[in-house]
């Protein structure tokens, strides 16, 4: 779709916090520093909406965007942050659990990963809560311009093969790069699959 307007609306730290009204919403979810904020930046085509940084643990709250004045777009904290205290991790990991589980207006979660990195236990682990809750879940390899080309499949045969438990398949991942701008739009059409 054409973007008409996008601006950021709340930062909420609770639960209580989150918007009220009607409007559907997704959500962008994976490890921190995987690019969550860049990607909704890209999407939008804005430069600057979304503060991100070289430096994981950059997003420390439930950013909420309105887009086109219909649709929240949702920030959120990545996991495994290390630089965080326990304490503040947990409570991050607490909020997001709650707002995953109980969102209704929640229509997809578009799940990152970096295409250069092999999923672990964690990745496992939240895909089956997501499936838990009954969340959609959008799979996006992201930094694909990191990766050459004649190494995509190979790539994507290994993350798919570590993620075949939890019924995610190869076919349905989308490659995606905030450099190149590839995958936007296929993303987009995933996305407005679950907005329509
Ligand atoms: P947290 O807020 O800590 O959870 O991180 P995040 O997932 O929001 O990551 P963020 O968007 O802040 O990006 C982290 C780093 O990855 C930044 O240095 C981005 O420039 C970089 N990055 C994001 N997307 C891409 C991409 O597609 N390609 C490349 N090469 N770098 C990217
Ligand atoms: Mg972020």
């Amino acid at each position: 779709p054409k973007i008409l307007s996008a601006e950021f609306v709340v930062s909420a730290h609770q639960i209580e916090q989150l918007p009220g009204g009607v409007l559907p919403e997704v959500a962008f979810w994976g490890r921190s520093n995987v690019g969550k904020s860049s990607l909704i930046n890209a999407l939008l085509h804005r430069q600057n909406l979304v503060r991100t940084s070289s430096r994981p643990g950059c997003t420390q709250a439930i950013n909420y965007f309105l887009v086109n004045r219909v649709w929240h777009f949702v920030d959120l904290p990545g996991y495994g942050y290390a630089q965080a205290p326990l304490p503040v991790k947990e409570k991050w990991l607490r909020l997001i659990s709650t707002y995953l589980e109980t969102q209704k207006r929640l229509r997809a979660v578009v799940w990152l990963l970096d295409a250069r990195r092999q999923p672990g236990p964690e990745e496992l682990d939240w895909l089956d809560r997501l499936r838990s809750w009954r969340q959609e879940v959008v799979v996006v390899l992201t930094k694909a311009d990191k990766i050459k080309r004649g190494q995509r499949d190979r790539r994507q045969s290994e993350i798919a093969a570590q993620l075949a438990p939890s019924g995610v398949k190869a076919q349905d991942f989308i490659w995606f790069s905030t450099l190149t701008q590839e995958g936007r739009r296929e993303l987009w059409g995933q996305i407005m699959r679950f907005l329509s």
